[in-house]
């Protein structure tokens, strides 16, 4: 989490700076600060805020904050409570650094330094490493050679910036477990947490990899391995358009992305636009290979991204008849569990820089399992670098805190796994193929007409902005939906959700049910419809107030308490993409009504790029 950005240029970098932090602000956003060096011999100027981008910006106008060096951070308080004196950058002598991630052995460090006169004025974690390459510096004078040194005392996942009073010239960044870019401009070179931050400078992109440290300065950049071997890191051209994170007509960012869907949709099946047949390779070279000689598969993820995973558990058994287990990445990487190297691993990640979902990627990497797959929506993120094969979904970016478009493009590309790994094991005949392909293509304009229910939706959303409850339920793979439903409402209208397998009703929690419960239910006309009518009727009985999201063709009738609404289309093995759009839509709506921040809940950040 947070974000760092850095620049030196032949300009007034602030602007770059504060641009940069604004595109960053999905990473944490718990406070924002700066330092910039200007004039010769160079004053460091800190400017920092408790309150958001907007708030710095104005601080940096105030007192017309200027200089052609600098480095910018906004935060996701993890070492300290949110405030002024913890916001970054952190200063030590004429130092200051700005950090993204988490240094473990910060405490050691804190008492040695303590021990040798260090007075710390902040509860962060990134503090030690001010005062670290500080101390370092008095032996060792050359900037860049410091910061080296200093990282063999770090443990932990970092992305720095560091830069110097005496010395405006550069700036030196390092990368271990965090992410980092470096920007080659046309005045100056940059760093940033992703690219988004950097499209107003540039978009010629170089990568870091974990273990890489460079010194960028106006005239160019050098990379150097922790062991001080120079290195040499691809140039890439960003496809990221700059347009992509503007807001537009929209009120907010999580609004744009549901509304974003059928597009986002069409983009990432794009590749079966007109195939009659499925190919393994959507998914990489070697994917027949890799692909074909699973015997299980293990996906590994976390929140949204992880329902997506429990959606497709029911999919894959159901349809490629393989063995499926689906694990929270957190809890994986730290439990001893029963390996077996012919195991298909598929973590699936929006961001590809969930620190959970890398960590447990490397644990079953080293438990001896190569079969790898990422489904990810950004290219160039560290998943997708560690993977035998991938699938890009093409969401395009996805900047509301709460996950909508990747959630449903990540379902869109776990369909298409199934596919494939049935047709592999033989279980898909060429006309049931080609029915299959014609459903998909179909998605996006499925998606579009659910859209049409939001007035609907909306009037619903009055009902619910008083409560402080509600139940979620459903059956079979429209569990996980009811699940991704429940964390909608949670995140962003702070209304506390639960989520059940509608079966699960009688064993605990229709105790909780009264007329001060809502509960919500996803009843697509399935096989399972008879048997969550009686459910909804066991809710009924206590004095529950049920809304329901039913198919067109559900035999769902309105009465006292029972709300229902249809979606347009019933639509068989892919209705989970469907059913999760309104409970999106009514997230969003109570939320509105409440008047929280939608796009930017307290407490949560986009991108969990710590433990
Ligand atoms: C955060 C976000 C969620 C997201 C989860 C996993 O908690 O707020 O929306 O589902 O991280 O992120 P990933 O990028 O790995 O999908």
């Amino acid at each position: 989490m947070c974000g760092i950005v850095a620049a030196v240029a032949g300009r007034n970098v602030v602007p770059v700076l504060l641009e940069g932090l604004r595109k960053l602000e999905y990473r944490g956003y718990d406070s924002a600060g700066l330092a910039v060096l200007n004039g010769c011999p160079s004053a460091l100027l800190r400017l920092r805020s408790v309150g958001r981008v907007a708030e710095l910006t104005a601080q940096a106008d105030a007192c017309s904050a200027a200089g052609g060096t600098g480095i910018a951070h906004t935060r996701w308080a993890t070492h300290g409570v949110p405030s002024e004196r913890n916001a970054h950058p952190h200063l030590s002598g004429g130092l200051a650094v700005v950090h993204n991630g988490i240094i473990e052995n910060h405490e050691a460090l804190r008492e040695s330094l303590k021990a040798v006169g260090y007075v710390f004025t902040s509860d962060t974690d990134t503090e030690v490493v001010a005062h670290l390459v500080e101390l370092k510096l008095r032996t060792i004078p050359d900037l860049f050679e410091t910061v080296r040194a200093a990282l063999g005392d770090l443990q932990g996942a970092y992305a720095l910036a560091v830069m110097r009073e005496d010395d405006a010239s550069r700036i030196i960044v390092a990368r271990e477990g965090s992410p980092l870019l470096l920007g080659m401009g046309e005045d100056g070179h940059y760093a940033a947490s992703d690219a988004s931050a950097l499209l107003q400078v540039t978009r010629r992109m170089v990568y870091l990899e974990n273990g890489d440290c460079a010194e960028i300065t106006r005239a160019g950049l050098r990379i150097v391995r922790g062991d001080g071997t120079p290195v040499v890191r691809a140039v890439v051209e960003s496809q990221l358009s700059a347009d992509a994170v503007e807001l537009g007509t929209y009120a907010h960012y999580m609004q744009k992305e549901i509304f974003e869907q059928p597009d986002a949709l069409a983009n990432t099946l794009e590749m079966v636009g007109n195939a009659r047949s499925l190919q393994p390779g959507l998914f990489g070279a070697d994917a027949e290979a890799v692909l074909g000689g699973a015997r299980q598969i293990l996906i590994l993820a976390c929140g949204t991204s992880w329902h997506a995973g429990l959606v497709a558990r029911y999919w894959l058994e159901a349809i490629a008849g393989i063995s499926c287990s689906v694990e929270i990445a957190s809890e994986y990487r730290y439990r001893d569990s029963v390996p077996d190297a012919e195991t298909l691993v598929v973590t699936i990640s929006q961001s590809g820089e969930t620190a959970d979902t890398l960590a447990a990627l490397q644990h079953a990497k080293g438990l001896g399992m190569q079969r790898t797959l990422a489904i990810c929506n950004v290219p160039e993120s560290s998943l997708v670098r560690e993977t035998a094969l991938r699938f890009i979904t093409r969401a395009g970016p996805e900047i509301g805190v709460a996950s909508t478009k990747a959630f449903t493009t990540q379902l869109a590309a776990l369909y298409l796994l199934t596919l494939v790994m049935a047709k592999l094991r033989g279980r898909l005949d060429a006309a049931t193929e080609v029915q299959e392909l014609k459903a998909l293509r179909h998605v996006p304009a499925a998606v579009q007409k659910v859209l049409a229910l939001e007035p609907e939706i909306k009037a619903w959303a009055q009902l619910f902005s008083h409560k402080q409850h509600t139940l979620f339920l459903g059956r079979g793979r429209h569990y996980p939906i009811a699940l991704e439903g429940a964390l909608k409402l949670k995140e962003i209208s702070y209304i506390h959700a639960e989520a059940y397998p509608a079966g699960e009703l009688k064993h605990g929690p229709l105790a909780l049910v009264d007329k001060e419960m809502p509960v919500i239910a996803v009843a697509p006309n399935d096989a399972l419809l008879e048997k969550l009518k009686s459910n909804l009727q066991e809710v009924r009985a206590r004095g529950g107030e049920l809304f329901v999201f039913a198919d067109a063709d559900s035999e769902m009738v309105e009465s006292e308490g029972i709300h229902v609404l249809r979606l347009p289309e019933h639509y068989g093995a892919l209705s989970a993409l469907l059913h999760v759009v309104p409970l999106q839509l009514l997230s969003y709506h109570v939320a509105l009504v409440k008047g929280t921040d939608v796009d930017k809940p307290r407490n949560l950040a986009k991108s969990v790029t710590v433990e």
